[in-house]
């Protein structure tokens, strides 16, 4: 049966664009992106999803009092196109209670630090300006806290003397994009188990 993702961003989409690869060139089986979710109307991501035919969607925060109407309007779109799986792929906010009991251990973020390290916003920076000798990227699940859900797959890169913060972020970026696909697939493959806060690999 084939696995509905949905995609949240909020811009440039460069992790949809891995993902949406992964699925077109049969790495990522069984699956299809049904919809991309904006909550910024010119995120670049949107465009991706319209140049291969994937429907996308902006949904304005700003046009709901709480943030529970908000997310419960996300929670109809995803609804209606029988979405099994959540990606947050550049999505900057936080998903709220409701949608992650609806979804829980079905939405799965990218964050570009190691954690339980750097967690939240401009996380590359952080990293950066602490000075560690290595970072790296983290596919997670997501809870209710900022970047705490268990830990599916993390990559390790070097951070070298010469490096400015961007080529750090750009280093971390480059495998962002081969880790994210490789949590999917083995999500779809049902090769997942989250035991608490682990997260077990299974063989099938
Ligand atoms: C990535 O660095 C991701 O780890 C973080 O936000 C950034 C999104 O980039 N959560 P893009 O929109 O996927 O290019």
């Amino acid at each position: 049966m084939t696995k509905n993702i949905a995609v949240l961003v909020s811009g440039r989409g460069s992790n949809l664009q891995s993902i949406i690869n992964s699925i077109e060139s049969g790495y990522i089986k069984s699956s299809k992106i049904s919809v991309v979710i904006s909550d910024v109307e010119d995120a670049y991501a949107l465009q991706r999803a319209r140049d291969h035919g994937i429907l996308d969607i902006f949904i304005d925060p700003l046009s709901y009092t709480t943030k529970q109407e908000y997310e419960r309007d996300i929670l109809t779109v995803l609804k209606d196109n029988s979405v099994d799986l959540v990606l947050l792929a550049g999505y900057m906010r936080l998903i709220g209670k409701e949608l992650i009991a609806a979804y829980s251990n079905r939405i799965i973020n990218i964050h570009p630090a190691l954690l339980p390290s750097f967690k939240g916003l401009g996380a590359q920076q952080q990293a950066f300006e602490y000075g560690v000798k290595v970072s790296g990227c983290t596919v997670h699940f997501v809870d209710e806290g900022i970047d705490t859900g268990p830990i599916i797959l993390q990559r390790c890169v070097p951070v070298l003397d010469t490096d400015t913060a961007r080529d750090l972020a750009a280093r971390i970026l480059e495998e962002e994009h081969k880790i994210f696909p490789e949590a999917v697939k083995l999500f779809v493959e049902g090769k997942l188990k989250v035991e608490g806060r682990i997260v077990v690999h299974t063989l099938h």
